[in-house]
Protein backbone atom coordinates (compact mmCIF):
# COMPACT_ATOMS: atom_id res chain seq x y z
CA UNK A 1 0.00 0.00 0.00
CA UNK A 2 1.40 3.29 -0.82
CA UNK A 3 2.39 5.84 1.93
CA UNK A 4 1.14 9.80 1.64
CA UNK A 5 1.65 12.23 3.46
CA UNK A 6 -0.76 15.52 2.93
CA UNK A 7 -0.54 18.39 4.81
CA UNK A 8 -4.13 20.29 4.66
CA UNK A 9 -4.18 24.33 4.97
CA UNK A 10 -8.27 24.97 4.89
CA UNK A 11 -6.74 28.81 6.03
CA UNK A 12 -9.60 31.32 6.03
CA UNK A 13 -13.04 32.33 4.73
CA UNK A 14 -14.51 29.54 2.66
CA UNK A 15 -11.41 27.61 3.20
CA UNK A 16 -12.14 25.29 5.96
CA UNK A 17 -15.82 24.55 4.68
CA UNK A 18 -14.65 23.49 1.17
CA UNK A 19 -11.24 21.65 3.01
CA UNK A 20 -13.99 19.16 4.96
CA UNK A 21 -15.84 18.22 1.93
CA UNK A 22 -11.98 17.91 -0.22
CA UNK A 23 -10.75 15.80 2.69
CA UNK A 24 -13.80 13.61 3.26
CA UNK A 25 -13.76 13.19 -0.66
CA UNK A 26 -10.00 11.57 -0.49
CA UNK A 27 -10.61 9.58 1.95
CA UNK A 28 -12.98 7.92 -0.12
CA UNK A 29 -10.76 7.52 -2.97
CA UNK A 30 -7.97 6.54 -0.88
CA UNK A 31 -9.40 3.44 0.10
CA UNK A 32 -10.87 2.71 -3.38
CA UNK A 33 -7.47 2.70 -4.98
CA UNK A 34 -6.16 1.33 -2.24
CA UNK A 35 -3.51 4.36 -1.08
CA UNK A 36 -2.92 4.93 2.69
CA UNK A 37 -2.93 8.60 2.94
CA UNK A 38 -2.22 10.82 6.47
CA UNK A 39 -3.73 14.55 6.95
CA UNK A 40 -2.24 16.45 9.13
CA UNK A 41 -4.22 19.98 9.17
CA UNK A 42 -1.79 23.17 10.00
CA UNK A 43 -2.50 26.98 9.86
CA UNK A 44 -1.79 29.54 7.95
CA UNK A 45 -2.82 32.56 6.57
CA UNK A 46 -5.44 34.79 8.87
CA UNK A 47 -5.95 31.53 11.15
CA UNK A 48 -2.37 31.53 11.91
CA UNK A 49 -2.14 35.00 12.81
CA UNK A 50 -4.97 34.41 14.86
CA UNK A 51 -3.62 31.57 16.34
CA UNK A 52 0.50 32.26 16.72
CA UNK A 53 0.42 36.12 15.37
CA UNK A 54 2.33 35.14 12.23
CA UNK A 55 0.70 33.75 8.90
CA UNK A 56 3.13 31.28 8.40
CA UNK A 57 4.45 29.70 12.02
CA UNK A 58 7.74 28.04 11.14
CA UNK A 59 6.08 24.67 11.85
CA UNK A 60 4.38 24.65 9.18
CA UNK A 61 6.73 25.48 6.99
CA UNK A 62 9.14 22.54 8.64
CA UNK A 63 5.57 19.98 7.88
CA UNK A 64 4.67 21.12 4.25
CA UNK A 65 8.57 20.85 3.50
CA UNK A 66 8.69 17.46 5.32
CA UNK A 67 5.46 16.08 3.28
CA UNK A 68 4.49 14.12 0.26
CA UNK A 69 2.02 16.99 -0.58
CA UNK A 70 0.45 19.68 0.25
CA UNK A 71 -3.53 21.27 -0.20
CA UNK A 72 -4.15 24.47 0.54
CA UNK A 73 -8.21 26.24 0.48
CA UNK A 74 -7.72 29.99 1.07
CA UNK A 75 -6.03 32.68 2.73
CA UNK A 76 -7.03 36.24 3.45
CA UNK A 77 -9.94 38.44 5.28
CA UNK A 78 -10.25 42.24 5.38
CA UNK A 79 -10.08 41.88 8.96
CA UNK A 80 -6.05 41.97 8.53
CA UNK A 81 -5.77 44.89 5.91
CA UNK A 82 -4.36 47.15 8.42
CA UNK A 83 -1.82 45.23 9.66
CA UNK A 84 1.91 45.44 7.84
CA UNK A 85 2.63 43.96 4.97
CA UNK A 86 4.54 41.53 6.32
CA UNK A 87 1.94 40.29 8.97
CA UNK A 88 -0.95 40.04 6.34
CA UNK A 89 -2.46 36.14 5.62
CA UNK A 90 -0.83 37.39 1.85
CA UNK A 91 2.63 37.17 3.57
CA UNK A 92 2.18 33.82 4.66
CA UNK A 93 1.37 32.23 1.35
CA UNK A 94 3.64 33.94 -0.63
CA UNK A 95 6.31 32.69 2.08
CA UNK A 96 4.79 29.29 2.16
CA UNK A 97 5.76 29.50 -2.05
CA UNK A 98 9.07 30.70 -1.65
CA UNK A 99 9.73 28.90 1.49
CA UNK A 100 9.08 25.12 -0.74
CA UNK A 101 10.88 26.39 -3.34
CA UNK A 102 7.78 26.22 -5.88
CA UNK A 103 8.67 28.57 -9.01
CA UNK A 104 6.29 27.08 -11.22
CA UNK A 105 2.41 28.01 -10.91
CA UNK A 106 0.82 25.68 -13.35
CA UNK A 107 -3.38 26.80 -13.61
CA UNK A 108 -5.27 25.42 -16.41
CA UNK A 109 -8.21 26.49 -18.00
CA UNK A 110 -10.53 24.07 -19.65
CA UNK A 111 -14.30 24.60 -20.56
CA UNK A 112 -17.10 22.15 -19.13
CA UNK A 113 -19.74 21.55 -21.40
CA UNK A 114 -22.47 21.34 -18.68
CA UNK A 115 -21.17 24.89 -17.76
CA UNK A 116 -21.03 26.38 -21.27
CA UNK A 117 -23.52 29.01 -20.85
CA UNK A 118 -22.13 30.05 -17.05
CA UNK A 119 -19.51 31.86 -18.82
CA UNK A 120 -19.73 35.73 -19.42
CA UNK A 121 -18.41 35.16 -23.11
CA UNK A 122 -20.55 33.36 -25.81
CA UNK A 123 -20.71 29.66 -26.44
CA UNK A 124 -19.21 30.28 -29.25
CA UNK A 125 -16.17 32.07 -28.26
CA UNK A 126 -15.36 29.74 -25.59
CA UNK A 127 -16.31 26.31 -26.77
CA UNK A 128 -12.82 23.89 -27.12
CA UNK A 129 -10.47 25.84 -24.90
CA UNK A 130 -8.23 24.51 -23.14
CA UNK A 131 -4.86 26.10 -22.16
CA UNK A 132 -2.35 26.31 -19.18
CA UNK A 133 -1.15 29.12 -17.64
CA UNK A 134 2.65 28.61 -16.63
CA UNK A 135 3.29 31.29 -14.08
CA UNK A 136 6.89 32.20 -12.63
CA UNK A 137 6.21 31.94 -8.58
CA UNK A 138 8.93 33.08 -6.58
CA UNK A 139 10.39 36.04 -8.38
CA UNK A 140 9.51 39.00 -10.27
CA UNK A 141 8.12 42.16 -8.94
CA UNK A 142 6.72 40.21 -6.37
CA UNK A 143 9.86 39.15 -4.61
CA UNK A 144 12.49 41.72 -6.04
CA UNK A 145 14.74 44.00 -4.19
CA UNK A 146 14.92 46.91 -3.47
CA UNK A 147 10.94 47.78 -2.53
CA UNK A 148 9.53 49.73 0.13
CA UNK A 149 8.38 53.37 1.06
CA UNK A 150 10.97 56.25 1.65
CA UNK A 151 10.98 60.09 1.99
CA UNK A 152 12.23 61.80 -1.16
CA UNK A 153 12.40 65.26 -2.05
CA UNK A 154 9.27 66.10 0.39
CA UNK A 155 7.30 63.23 -0.67
CA UNK A 156 6.34 59.82 0.38
CA UNK A 157 7.71 57.18 -2.95
CA UNK A 158 6.70 53.36 -2.81
CA UNK A 159 8.40 51.35 -4.93
CA UNK A 160 9.32 47.75 -6.15
CA UNK A 161 11.83 46.10 -8.51
CA UNK A 162 10.52 43.63 -11.16
CA UNK A 163 13.54 41.51 -12.24
CA UNK A 164 14.45 38.24 -13.58
CA UNK A 165 17.95 36.34 -13.82
CA UNK A 166 18.61 34.18 -16.68
CA UNK A 167 18.37 31.00 -14.39
CA UNK A 168 15.22 31.96 -13.16
CA UNK A 169 13.70 32.50 -16.44
CA UNK A 170 15.23 29.15 -18.24
CA UNK A 171 14.07 27.10 -15.21
CA UNK A 172 10.23 28.25 -15.90
CA UNK A 173 10.14 28.31 -19.37
CA UNK A 174 11.47 24.63 -19.54
CA UNK A 175 8.35 23.64 -17.53
CA UNK A 176 6.12 25.45 -20.19
CA UNK A 177 8.38 23.79 -22.84
CA UNK A 178 8.35 20.43 -21.80
CA UNK A 179 3.96 20.49 -21.41
CA UNK A 180 3.53 22.21 -24.50
CA UNK A 181 5.62 19.13 -26.13
CA UNK A 182 2.93 17.06 -24.58
CA UNK A 183 0.33 19.06 -25.03
CA UNK A 184 -0.70 20.93 -28.27
CA UNK A 185 2.97 21.84 -29.31
CA UNK A 186 2.38 25.96 -28.84
CA UNK A 187 3.93 28.20 -26.41
CA UNK A 188 2.90 31.77 -26.25
CA UNK A 189 5.17 33.93 -24.06
CA UNK A 190 3.91 36.76 -22.55
CA UNK A 191 5.87 40.30 -21.47
CA UNK A 192 6.11 43.75 -21.95
CA UNK A 193 8.95 43.65 -24.00
CA UNK A 194 8.21 47.10 -25.37
CA UNK A 195 9.07 48.76 -22.65
CA UNK A 196 10.59 46.63 -19.95
CA UNK A 197 14.50 45.64 -19.61
CA UNK A 198 13.21 42.52 -17.39
CA UNK A 199 10.93 41.24 -20.31
CA UNK A 200 13.43 41.84 -22.79
CA UNK A 201 15.74 39.72 -21.32
CA UNK A 202 13.11 37.41 -20.25
CA UNK A 203 12.43 37.09 -24.43
CA UNK A 204 15.71 36.53 -25.17
CA UNK A 205 15.79 33.83 -22.77
CA UNK A 206 12.63 31.94 -24.30
CA UNK A 207 13.81 32.30 -27.63
CA UNK A 208 17.70 30.78 -26.98
CA UNK A 209 15.86 27.94 -24.94
CA UNK A 210 13.39 27.13 -27.97
CA UNK A 211 16.17 25.30 -30.14
CA UNK A 212 15.94 22.41 -28.02
CA UNK A 213 12.60 22.17 -28.52
CA UNK A 214 11.79 21.64 -32.52
CA UNK A 215 8.15 20.14 -31.62
CA UNK A 216 7.24 23.03 -29.63
CA UNK A 217 5.99 26.66 -32.03
CA UNK A 218 6.62 29.93 -29.94
CA UNK A 219 5.37 32.93 -29.63
CA UNK A 220 5.71 35.89 -27.92
CA UNK A 221 3.00 38.57 -26.97
CA UNK A 222 2.66 41.84 -25.15
CA UNK A 223 0.50 41.61 -21.99
CA UNK A 224 -1.77 44.13 -23.01
CA UNK A 225 -2.67 41.94 -25.92
CA UNK A 226 -2.33 39.34 -24.33
CA UNK A 227 -5.01 40.33 -21.86
CA UNK A 228 -7.27 41.33 -25.01
CA UNK A 229 -6.78 38.24 -26.96
CA UNK A 230 -7.88 35.93 -24.19
CA UNK A 231 -11.63 37.76 -24.57
CA UNK A 232 -11.34 37.49 -28.15
CA UNK A 233 -10.06 34.40 -28.95
CA UNK A 234 -9.24 31.89 -26.16
CA UNK A 235 -9.00 28.73 -28.46
CA UNK A 236 -6.03 30.41 -29.94
CA UNK A 237 -3.89 29.64 -27.06
CA UNK A 238 -2.26 26.49 -25.87
CA UNK A 239 0.23 27.23 -23.21
CA UNK A 240 1.14 30.93 -22.14
CA UNK A 241 4.27 31.64 -20.27
CA UNK A 242 4.84 34.29 -18.29
CA UNK A 243 6.06 36.41 -14.85
CA UNK A 244 4.78 36.37 -11.31
CA UNK A 245 2.36 39.86 -11.97
CA UNK A 246 1.40 39.27 -15.24
CA UNK A 247 0.58 35.88 -14.60
CA UNK A 248 -1.58 36.87 -11.78
CA UNK A 249 -3.81 38.81 -13.49
CA UNK A 250 -4.37 37.07 -16.90
CA UNK A 251 -4.85 33.73 -14.65
CA UNK A 252 -7.58 35.42 -13.03
CA UNK A 253 -8.98 36.34 -16.70
CA UNK A 254 -8.60 33.54 -17.72
CA UNK A 255 -10.39 31.38 -15.09
CA UNK A 256 -13.47 33.80 -15.77
CA UNK A 257 -13.95 32.20 -19.50
CA UNK A 258 -15.46 29.09 -17.92
CA UNK A 259 -17.84 31.22 -16.03
CA UNK A 260 -16.44 30.75 -12.39
CA UNK A 261 -13.31 31.09 -10.83
CA UNK A 262 -14.96 28.36 -8.27
CA UNK A 263 -14.08 25.49 -10.33
CA UNK A 264 -9.91 26.17 -11.32
CA UNK A 265 -7.17 23.91 -9.34
CA UNK A 266 -3.41 25.05 -9.83
CA UNK A 267 -0.19 22.86 -8.85
CA UNK A 268 2.63 24.72 -7.66
CA UNK A 269 5.92 23.47 -8.09
CA UNK A 270 9.43 22.73 -7.45
CA UNK A 271 12.40 21.24 -8.90
CA UNK A 272 12.41 18.41 -6.27
CA UNK A 273 10.08 18.31 -3.12
CA UNK A 274 6.20 18.08 -2.56
CA UNK A 275 3.97 20.70 -4.84
CA UNK A 276 1.38 23.19 -3.26
CA UNK A 277 -2.03 22.48 -4.90
CA UNK A 278 -4.60 25.12 -4.37
CA UNK A 279 -7.96 26.52 -5.82
CA UNK A 280 -7.31 29.34 -7.88
CA UNK A 281 -9.78 31.30 -6.18
CA UNK A 282 -9.56 33.16 -3.11
CA UNK A 283 -11.21 33.14 0.59
CA UNK A 284 -14.58 34.91 -0.25
CA UNK A 285 -14.89 36.23 2.92
CA UNK A 286 -18.10 37.92 2.42
CA UNK A 287 -19.88 34.05 2.00
CA UNK A 288 -17.42 32.38 4.62
CA UNK A 289 -19.25 30.15 7.02
CA UNK A 290 -22.75 30.69 4.87
CA UNK A 291 -22.72 26.66 3.11
CA UNK A 292 -22.34 28.86 0.13
CA UNK A 293 -19.20 28.31 -1.55
CA UNK A 294 -18.44 26.21 -4.50
CA UNK A 295 -15.76 22.89 -3.48
CA UNK A 296 -15.66 21.97 -6.78
CA UNK A 297 -11.92 24.25 -7.29
CA UNK A 298 -10.82 22.65 -4.29
CA UNK A 299 -11.83 18.96 -5.46
CA UNK A 300 -9.78 18.99 -8.36
CA UNK A 301 -6.93 20.66 -6.73
CA UNK A 302 -7.42 17.17 -4.91
CA UNK A 303 -7.11 15.70 -8.04
CA UNK A 304 -4.40 17.39 -9.56
CA UNK A 305 -2.91 16.88 -6.26
CA UNK A 306 -3.15 12.77 -6.68
CA UNK A 307 -1.89 13.06 -10.28
CA UNK A 308 0.69 15.43 -10.83
CA UNK A 309 1.90 15.16 -6.71
CA UNK A 310 1.65 11.91 -5.35
CA UNK A 311 1.17 9.49 -9.15
CA UNK A 312 -2.08 8.73 -8.54
CA UNK A 313 -3.64 8.82 -12.08
CA UNK A 314 -6.87 6.48 -11.34
CA UNK A 315 -7.61 8.04 -7.79
CA UNK A 316 -7.50 11.59 -9.78
CA UNK A 317 -9.68 10.43 -12.41
CA UNK A 318 -11.89 9.39 -10.46
CA UNK A 319 -12.43 12.45 -8.67
CA UNK A 320 -12.43 14.83 -12.14
CA UNK A 321 -15.08 12.20 -13.36
CA UNK A 322 -17.07 12.78 -10.17
CA UNK A 323 -16.92 16.13 -10.82
CA UNK A 324 -18.41 15.63 -14.30
CA UNK A 325 -21.37 13.67 -13.37
CA UNK A 326 -22.58 15.84 -10.62
CA UNK A 327 -22.86 18.89 -13.00
CA UNK A 328 -24.30 17.05 -15.78
CA UNK A 329 -27.19 16.20 -13.69
CA UNK A 330 -27.84 19.58 -13.09
CA UNK A 331 -26.07 20.40 -9.17
CA UNK A 332 -24.85 24.12 -9.08
CA UNK A 333 -23.91 26.54 -6.35
CA UNK A 334 -25.06 29.52 -6.57
CA UNK A 335 -21.74 30.85 -8.31
CA UNK A 336 -22.80 28.62 -11.37
CA UNK A 337 -26.36 28.45 -10.82
CA UNK A 338 -28.63 28.39 -13.90
CA UNK A 339 -31.91 28.12 -15.34
CA UNK A 340 -33.35 24.19 -14.54
CA UNK A 341 -30.68 23.67 -12.59
CA UNK A 342 -30.26 22.13 -8.63
CA UNK A 343 -28.91 25.09 -5.91
CA UNK A 344 -27.11 23.44 -3.69
CA UNK A 345 -24.32 24.22 -0.32
CA UNK A 346 -21.19 24.00 -0.29
CA UNK A 347 -21.81 20.74 2.31
CA UNK A 348 -24.51 19.28 -0.07
CA UNK A 349 -22.99 19.47 -2.97
CA UNK A 350 -19.92 17.40 -0.91
CA UNK A 351 -22.47 14.39 -0.50
CA UNK A 352 -23.76 14.57 -4.09
CA UNK A 353 -19.68 14.24 -5.13
CA UNK A 354 -19.92 11.43 -2.56
CA UNK A 355 -22.43 9.66 -4.12
CA UNK A 356 -21.20 10.09 -7.47
CA UNK A 357 -17.98 8.49 -6.26
C1 LIG B 1 -3.01 34.19 -6.38
C2 LIG B 1 -3.35 35.26 -5.37
C3 LIG B 1 -2.10 35.62 -4.59
C4 LIG B 1 -1.08 36.17 -5.57
C5 LIG B 1 -2.31 36.59 -3.42
C6 LIG B 1 -3.36 36.08 -2.45
C7 LIG B 1 -1.04 36.90 -2.70
O1 LIG B 1 -3.91 36.36 -6.01
O2 LIG B 1 -2.59 33.09 -5.96
O3 LIG B 1 -3.16 34.44 -7.58
O4 LIG B 1 -1.10 37.37 -5.88
O5 LIG B 1 -0.25 35.41 -6.04
MG1 LIG C 1 -4.27 36.09 -8.07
Amino acid sequence: MDQHRVVLLPGDGIGPEITAVARQLLEVVAARFDLSLTFDEQLIGGAAIDATGEPLPASTLETCRAADAVLLAAIGSPRFDALPRDKRPESGLLALRSGMELFANLRPVKIVPALIDASSLRPEVIEGVDLMVVRELTGGIYFGQPKGRIEADGEERGFNTMTYSNSEVDRIARVAFELAAERRGQLCSVDKANVLDVSQLWRDRVNALSSNYSGVEVSHMYVDNAAMQLVRAPRQFDVLLTGNLFGDILSDEAAMLTGSIGMLPSASLGSEGPGLFEPVHGSAPDIAGQDKANPMAMVLSAAMMLRTGLKQPSAADALEKAVDQVLAKGFRTGDLMAEGCTPLGCKAMGEELLRAL
